[in-house]
């Protein structure tokens, strides 16, 4: 290793141990099994654990606490222990605390579970969206994700039965965390009784502080006794973070797969033990390194019996989030390949070497082409720090950085942009105006979007008919849209589905698109997976291969032997049923007849258009190599070779998603009428782009 390796000069930010390093193992956690230590004890051990008084203290106080410590340091746990122990929760009142992530909420519940010794769902629950584990007279402590937190303000705009919010992770920026913060802030002029705590690895805590203090005299106060303080109180919970060393490639990679892979061999043979922690960005590279290590492991015998390799990514199932967590046979190495996830969302005991690829998948939008694409791009120095110090957690460790020391210094930004600034709003505007929040441009953000990007979206959330002249949502259907908990081009496919009378297909369609995807895709099967395919693929596109693949599933009896035999990921289909189920509840509630259209795919078609004529792509004339244009904006776009129209090209189509690599791609495609673009959004193409649809 030592040729390809120059050790960095950067002193990481963590302290040096000065107790001679205290092992965290656990019988239950450790892959390696230290000794036994219990939960209590290391409990204790946690660094939060002696700032327990000062915070009960703060936020006994005060309106706002912000909590700042490294990753691991017991926050997340903690805090909503101490808070509940302390009586917050008397009363039959709630302590929250959020997270941006799913995967995150659900490992943090059941960890706290365990700790309380209750069983998970009663007095400590979790709610993610399509998935409620909370009982309504018992729940205490409820994990949620900021994003159902927000949708349970449409129901109870104080949030009444919360003693505390603690938004947690709030360093990350998310898009519903920032909606989030900005909301609690006016709740907290209506509820001086609401206590907020704002935790984050890494947050610039002082203009967060800034935002939260408001010298502005509170509405609704009786006795001047309970008031807290107004200004925010900032505790910094210091860490016990060991020295991690730090080395960079000395010239860059082409391949940071192949590089990842081959950097863990080489730890295995001459690193002494410890797990390794390695920070891809997305299932498809993870699932590559996690074959190509496992292949490596296999052909050489000097390490075959050393490593366990098990990725971490949000689409994975319960099953297989806790083999991550779980220990393994004593002398073997685990090595976990994850996302930005394990950054700071969650904390694997045992790590002592981290292989950093530099880049992570990030959602961007321009406000000016109107398309928003998830992308591999590279991290900032704030994240390249995180996941350093991911490595020195219970005793020194080493980072290996796939990438150069120049780069870092010069080419690496030093914080992240907030998602809010490089997103998509119109999920983020319906919600507010949900909320009865119209003065969209005004509202107290705590990083403004872009006036460009608030403008589109207002400009699509008036085409899909949801917002009217004056802004305001429509009644009923931008109610009824704003209603269902998924982006409103879905929505809004839903509620056309129902004058189109296909409303029980569509909601199959919508429930499939809210999953990552219904295939099992094993790198060098593509053959027998393209192959699994044909036998549903539709001519009208994907949207209908969809409803073929649930028919043929229905139809076995939801056998998982069907399932393997067709390529189709059981699991996946398992939880498609499930999101099913709540979505027709949804739809009855607000009023959709549930119907099915039997054979006939062009109502089908025709509800798609209805939600995402937005997405209308045409075949450029005399291309050769499939080039499509968007018709709002020109977009050069072509079919992903994953959708069964990949080849066929039809010459009108509509797009999901897009995804860009070598080329901007679209993903989950229709072939539509372009007669029907008119007929569902006549304001957008007949005012923007009169020429560009044939009449
Ligand atoms: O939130 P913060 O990063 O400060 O720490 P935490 O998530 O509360 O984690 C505190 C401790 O609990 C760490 O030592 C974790 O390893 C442990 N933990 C765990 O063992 N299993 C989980 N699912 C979550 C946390
Ligand atoms: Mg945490």
């Amino acid at each position: 290793m030592a040729q390809f390796w120059k050790p960095g000069t950067e002193r990481p930010p963590l302290l040096d141990d000065d107790d001679g390093g205290i092992l965290l193992y656990s019988a239950s956690s450790s892959s390696s099994g230290y000794g036994y230590v219990s939960i209590e004890k290391q409990r204790q051990r946690l660094p939060v654990f002696k700032y327990r008084t000062a915070i009960l203290y703060l936020v006994e106080t005060h309106a706002t606490t912000i909590v700042v410590g490294e990753t691991g340091s017991g926050k997340t746990t903690q805090i909503p222990q101490f808070l509940k122990e302390a009586g917050w929760a008397d009363g039959g009142r709630v302590i929250a605390c959020t997270q941006p992530r799913r995967l995150a909420v659900q490992a943090v519940a059941s960890r706290v579970a365990e700790e309380m010794g209750v069983k998970l769902g009663e007095e400590v629950g979790y709610t993610i969206r399509f998935e409620d584990l909370t009982d309504r007279d018992s729940t205490r402590i409820k994990f949620l994700t900021d994003g159902v937190l927000l949708r349970e303000m449409m129901e109870d705009p104080l949030l009444t039965k919360y003693s505390v919010i603690m938004v947690d992770e709030a360093h990350e920026r998310s898009i519903s965390t920032d909606v989030l913060l900005g909301l609690l802030k006016k709740i907290q002029r209506r509820r001086p009784e609401l206590r907020l705590i704002i935790s984050s690895a890494t947050i610039e805590a002082k203009s967060m502080a800034a935002f939260f203090h408001t010298s502005k005299k509170r509405r609704g106060l009786k006795g001047e006794d309970c008031v807290p303080k107004t200004e925010p109180a900032i505790l910094s919970v210091e860490g016990r973070g060991f020295n991690v060393q730090i080395f960079y490639i000395e010239e860059p990679v082409s391949d940071y797969i192949q590089a990842a892979v081959s950097t863990v061999m080489s730890i295995h043979d001459q690193e002494p033990m410890g797990d390794i922690l390695v920070f891809l960005t997305g299932q498809d590279d993870i699932d590559a390194a996690v074959r190509l290590l496992t292949e490596e492991a296999q052909n050489n015998r000097k390490s075959s019996s050393g490593l366990v390799v098990l990725p971490l990514y949000s689409g994975l199932s319960r099953a297989d989030q806790d083999l991550v967590f779980s220990p393994i046979p004593r002398g073997k190495r685990k090595v976990v390949i994850s996302t930005n996830i394990a950054e700071t969302s969650l904390t694997l005991e045992g790590v002592s070497y981290v292989v950093d690829s530099g880049f992570s998948k990030q959602r961007f939008y321009n406000p000016i082409s109107n398309i928003e694409n998830l992308v591999v791009a590279p991290i900032s120095k704030a994240s390249a720090r995180q996941r350093a110090g991911r490595a020195g957690r219970v005793r020194p460790g080493k980072c290996y950085r796939l990438y150069s020391e120049e780069y870092f210094v010069k080419e690496m930004s030093a914080e992240g942009i907030p998602e809010m600034q490089r997103s998509n709003l119109v999920s983020c505007v319906i919600q507010l105006k949900a909320l009865g929040i119209d003065n969209i441009l005004g509202f107290d953000w705590p990083a403004s979007p872009s006036p460009e990007a608030m403008i589109r979206a207002l400009e699509v959330l008036y085409s899909l008919g949801v917002l009217d002249d004056d802004a305001k949502l429509t009644s009923p259907a931008g109610f009824q849209v704003a209603e269902i908990p998924l982006d409103p081009m879905v929505s809004k496919m839903i509620l056309a589905s129902n004058q189109l009378g296909c409303s029980e297909e569509i909601i199959t369609i919508a429930a499939i698109l809210s999953i990552q995807s219904i295939w099992i895709s094993v790198r060098g099967q593509q053959k027998d997976l393209d192959e699994a395919k044909l036998r549903f693929a539709a001519a009208e596109g994907d949207h209908v291969t969809f409803l073929n693949v649930y028919k043929g599933f229905l139809r076995s009896g939801k056998s998982p032997k069907w399932c393997n035999k067709n390529f189709v990921n059981y699991q996946a289909m398992r939880k498609v049923v499930e999101i099913r189920e709540q979505l027709k509840r949804i739809a009855q509630r607000i009023g959709i007849v549930l119907k099915s259209c039997e054979s006939d795919m062009q109502v089908v078609r025709k509800a798609v258009t209805a939600g995402f004529f937005a997405n209308a792509c045409n075949l450029e004339a005399f291309s050769h190599n499939g080039m499509y244009k968007t018709i709002r904006s020109s977009q050069e776009v072509y079919i992903h070779p994953s959708s069964v129209l990949f080849r066929v090209n039809p010459k009108w189509v509509i797009y999901n998603s897009l995804v860009s690599t070598d080329r901007q791609y679209m993903r989950n495609v229709i072939s539509i009428d372009p007669s029907w673009l008119i007929e569902a959004a006549p304001h957008y193409y007949q005012h923007h782009h009169p020429n560009s649809i044939p009449h």
